[in-house]
């Protein structure tokens, strides 16, 4: 017999069952407690809440453990390519050589932004924020693309993936350009994921330009382990936009907005902010985590915490060993990578932090990654875009497949005014 959990309530006994996962991890599905009790649940911050079945990412927090489709994030670090990853979350296996090929050359076709798409930028202040002007012009893509709008048809769904794919980098370089003054160049759909985005940020007109191969493998690493993190913040935003049937240029602008927040992804950014503000004060490292400590500052230590890990987060190992290899590789001294490996190190030994669990996450080290790499600090959160947009899309994809699709519609506990007499404004105040 299944297993079930047995609550009393009310003088009833009620009984829900308990379902398990493929990793053993199991959960009360509570999902007929209002039809038999009229009480809902209520959980602030969806800390114990699961929103779904998913059989894209799976993750450990305790033991530091994240797989893309039964993969280990190491393995995938180490050997494969961006779009190789790419094409494993939104299709569910490894690609064979001639699909990977053909993934690769539908996304290099789409490299090139629709004529109108540029001009967005025209209009946008020159200090604007690279991700406003990403949200902006993702949900824009769907006016220019009005034949793959339709959320159940298949055939749409396939364009509008490799629409996004295609176009994202693109996108964010225009953004790069609108901020830095810097040239805009052309898409080159001959190269690489990650050389064609180096290209468009960087080339320098009549001269040639060649990335730097060691900056390719860097950023291609940073985008593999930004790709999917389950059902995070935005990817919830991705999916829960999307269960409404709004289309996926709607669903994923709104995963935009959701990913620029410093307690998400913009903690990138907010990292290499935070590590300027210590460089300026002095360089005092003990003076901050005092402040991160102190719950009247209202100061938290950037890059530091995270909701599932608790032990240590498994992107941060590979991105710190990738930005020691880095800085080591182009004799970098930077005296910000110092900090935060001072930083890091008084906050690991530090009770409040043991206590807590917290460790570095994923963002503490990128930054510095980006900054050896010549990408100026606004720029940053978009870039996690980059790596994340496979991980939405596989989600939204993933939703719309699921026979038990419905439109995510959480309910509450409602705490205002009890009803009372209307005034007219004459009577008020
Ligand atoms: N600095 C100082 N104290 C912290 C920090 C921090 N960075 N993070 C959590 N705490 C404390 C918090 O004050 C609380 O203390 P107490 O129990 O005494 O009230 C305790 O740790 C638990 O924190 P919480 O806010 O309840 O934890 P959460 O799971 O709701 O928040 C978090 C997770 C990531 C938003 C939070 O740790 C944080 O704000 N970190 C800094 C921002 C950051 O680096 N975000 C990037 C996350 S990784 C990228 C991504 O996947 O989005």
């Amino acid at each position: 017999m299944s297993e079930v959990a047995k609550f009393a309530c009310d003088g009833h006994e009620l009984e829900f069952p308990v379902v398990e996962g493929s990793e053993k991890e199991r959960a009360i599905d509570i999902s007929q407690l209002r039809k038999q009790t009229g009480l809902i649940t209520i959980d602030e911050g969806y800390v114990n809440t699961g929103s779904t079945r998913s059989a894209i990412t799976f993750l450990n927090g305790e033991e530091g453990v994240l797989r893309y489709r039964g993969y280990a994030i190491e393995e995938l670090a180490e050997n494969c390519d961006f779009i190789e990853v790419a094409y494993l979350l939104i299709y569910g296996e490894l690609p064979t050589q001639q699909q990977l090929d053909t993934f690769r050359s539908s996304i290099a076709s789409h490299t090139k932004l629709q004529d109108g798409v540029p001009a967005f930028f025209d209009h946008f202040q020159k200090d604007a924020h690279p991700m406003s002007m990403l949200a902006s012009v993702v949900s824009a893509l769907a006016t220019f693309n009005q034949d793959s709008l339709d959320p159940t048809d298949a055939a749409q769904i396939e364009s509008s993936i490799l629409s996004l794919m295609g176009n994202l980098p693109t996108v964010a370089a225009h953004g790069h350009s609108k901020i830095t003054g810097a040239a805009l160049n052309h898409a080159d759909s001959e190269l690489s994921y990650c050389e064609n985005f180096l290209h468009m940020m960087f080339s320098k007109s009549g001269k040639e330009y060649k990335a730097n191969p060691l900056f390719v493998k860097a950023l291609n690493l940073l985008l593999i382990v930004h790709a999917d993190h389950e059902q995070n913040c935005s990817t919830s935003t991705v999916r829960m936009v999307g269960s409404a049937n709004a289309n996926l240029y709607a669903s994923i602008a709104a995963g935009v907005g959701a990913l620029s927040g410093p307690s998400h992804g913009g903690a990138n950014e907010a990292v290499v902010n935070m590590l300027y503000q210590i460089q300026a004060d002095g360089g005092d490292v003990e003076k901050y985590v005092k402040k991160a400590k102190d719950k009247e500052d209202g100061f938290r230590l950037m890059g530091f915490g995270h909701r599932v890990y608790k032990n240590f987060d498994p992107r941060a190992n590979i991105i710190k060993a990738a930005c020691d290899e880095l800085l080591e590789d182009l004799n970098l001294d930077d005296p910000l990578f110092d900090i935060a490996q001072r930083l890091a190190k008084v906050a690991l030994e530090d009770e409040y932090f043991i206590k807590r669990n917290l460790y570095p996450n994923v963002d503490f080290y990128s930054g510095v990654i980006y900054r050896a790499m010549g990408i100026p600090v606004e720029m940053f959160t978009v870039l996690f875009a980059i790596g994340r947009l496979p991980g939405w899309i596989s989600h939204w994809k993933e939703m719309h497949e699921s026979p038990t699709m419905r439109i995510c519609r959480p309910r509450q506990v409602y705490t205002g005014a009890n009803s009372r007499q209307f005034a007219s404004i004459d009577k008020r105040g």
